[in-house]
C-alpha cells in the first residue's frame, strides 16, 4: 500500500463556546479561542489517501481529482468564512480543530473510493494539529 497526501490551505474565523455556559466559563475552558468577536487562524489541511497502486496508471490516486474534491468540498465551503455562522456543520458542533478535521473527512470520504483509507492531518496553527482517519 502507499499513501499520496495533497496539501491545502483555507483560513477561517472561529469561536469556540458553549452558549449554556457563562462567559467566564468559556474563557476558562476555551482562552482566546473563546473571544466573543471572533478570531482567524490559517488552516493547513493535507489529506492522506492509502491504497494499491493502479499497474495501468501507476497511481494510487490521481491527484488532480483529489485537489479538485479538497477545493469543492472544503475550500469553497470553509475559506474566508466564518465557521460557526456560516458553515452549516459547525451549528450543531464547536469548531475545534478535532471537529473541523472530522467534518472534513466526512465530507470528503463519501466521494473516494471505498477500498481507498482516508486520513486528514489539519493544522490550526503551526505547533497544533490533529489527525482523524474514521
Ligand atoms: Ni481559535
Amino acid at each position: 500500500m502507499v499513501t499520496i497526501s495533497r496539501k491545502s490551505h483555507f483560513n477561517a474565523a472561529h469561536r469556540l463556546y458553549r452558549k449554556d455556559w457563562s462567559d467566564q466559563k468559556n474563557e476558562n475552558i476555551f482562552g482566546k479561542c473563546s473571544n466573543p468577536y471572533f478570531h482567524g487562524h490559517n488552516y493547513e489541511l493535507i489529506v492522506h489517501v492509502t491504497g494499491d497502486v493502479d499497474p495501468e496508471t501507476g497511481y494510487v490516486m490521481d491527484m488532480k481529482i483529489l485537489k479538485d474534491l479538497i477545493k469543492a468540498e472544503v475550500e469553497d465551503k470553509m475559506d474566508h468564512k466564518n465557521l460557526n455562522e456560516e458553515v452549516q456543520e459547525f451549528q450543531s458542533k464547536i469548531p475545534t480543530a478535532e471537529n473541523i478535521a472530522i467534518v472534513i473527512y466526512d465530507l470528503l470520504k463519501p466521494h473516494m473510493n471505498p477500498r481507498h483509507k482516508l486520513a486528514v492531518t489539519l493544522y490550526e496553527t503551526p505547533r497544533n494539529y490533529v489527525s482523524y482517519s474514521g
